[in-house]
């Protein structure tokens, strides 16, 4: 028995060093120091062995399995340290070989125009006023003077919001009279830039987001010959200085008298093509004097105080400027339409 027992320590120990993974250390375990393995079993049968045998018989199985459980500990823990050593390797970092080229965002032409015409308007000494997508009847309609009645309403299909009376803004005009109501009684020179949203048919020519650019000067001698001024001065250092503008009469219920600028087109230079549908002008804002109405909700007496608004649509003159022929691309996410304005 007792050389049994040596048997299978020195059996165990060189099958131990064989064992080179986590699952053949957990058979091994199993055979030798578990409850059915040899040790066990063997130990079990201390009946047979002889009564003065009996001591150094339990002696040597307490001796064999402690040995074999440290064995068993170190084994495991230089397995598992190979384990990690091989991964270390596998994954090694090799210096010499050439890095990988990060590849550059780059800015969406919206942002590009949105930065240009900002950066003109701001050279020209307005300032950016940030106002809420999110609104108040009040401020897309009422206060610019569109009552609910009013049919300038119908032209624009509105987001709603769940609670009643809070939309989408449709236009940048939302935020005038906010902008007037924080600066009152002081003059104001502000460009309102943001998205708006409109409940429309998405086709070629108009989507249901767009961004648009508001400007507004409000002050006591602020004359037509200002909004003119700025809004031919801009065009020339947008669109290059030798591009004719002309103002043609219009209706917006929040300015009187009321304006829509065009450029002379830059494909055909006036001469009529596709882009400009053959009338040699390409129109790219609305404008007008600041309705009475208005001024008087933003806290400006109309009597004292003058001043003009502008509104544009930074897509639309995109498409213009590059000739771009559909709306959709700016929300489409195509790489190959925006990689051409990095
Ligand atoms: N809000 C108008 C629109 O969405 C654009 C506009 C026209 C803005 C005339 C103005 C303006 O400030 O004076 O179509």
């Amino acid at each position: 028995m007792l050389q049994e027992l040596d048997t299978i320590q020195v059996a165990a120990t060189e099958a131990l060093t064989n064992a080179t993974d986590a699952e053949a250390l957990e058979e091994w375990y199993r055979a030798t120091l578990g409850r059915k393995g040899n040790v066990q079993q063997l130990s079990r049968r201390f009946g047979e062995v002889s009564a003065e045998e009996r001591p150094l018989f339990g002696k040597r199985v307490n001796e064999i399995k402690t040995a074999l459980q440290q064995a068993f500990d170190e084994r495991s823990a230089a397995v598992k340290r190979e384990h990690i050593e091989g991964l270390i390797a596998a994954d090694a970092l090799d210096v010499t070989l050439p890095g990988r080229q990060p590849r550059r965002g780059a800015l969406h032409p919206s942002t590009l125009v949105l930065r240009r015409m900002t950066r003109i308007f701001g050279d020209m000494g307005f300032q950016v006023y940030r106002s809420p997508d999110v609104v108040t009847d009040e401020y897309n309609f009422e206060w610019l003077n569109m009552p609910p009645e009013h049919p300038a309403r119908d032209m624009q299909d509105t987001f709603y919001t769940t609670q009643e009376n809070v939309l989408l803004r449709t236009h940048t005009s939302a935020g005038q009279v906010m902008a007037m109501r924080e600066y009152h009684p002081e003059p104001i020179r502000v460009i309102l830039p943001g998205m708006c949203y409109r409940n429309e048919q998405i086709t070629a020519r108009s989507e249901i987001q767009f961004h648009q650019i508001e400007g507004l000067a409000v002050g006591t001698d602020i004359t037509f010959a200002d909004l003119k001024g700025t809004l031919t001065e801009f065009a020339r250092r947008f669109f290059g200085r030798d591009r004719e503008t002309r103002f043609r009469a219009s209706y917006f219920p929040f300015t009187e008298p009321s304006a829509e600028m065009d450029v002379s087109c830059m494909l055909c230079d006036g001469a009529g093509c596709k882009l400009c549908k053959n009338t040699g002008w390409l129109e790219i804002l609305g404008c007008g004097m600041v309705h009475p109405v208005v001024l008087r909700h933003g806290g400006y007496d109309p009597d004292v105080y003058t001043g003009f608004a502008f509104g544009s649509g930074p897509e639309r003159i995109a498409m213009l400027r590059y000739g771009i022929e559909d709306i959709r691309y700016f929300w489409g996410n195509d790489h190959r339409f925006l990689e051409q304005y990095s």
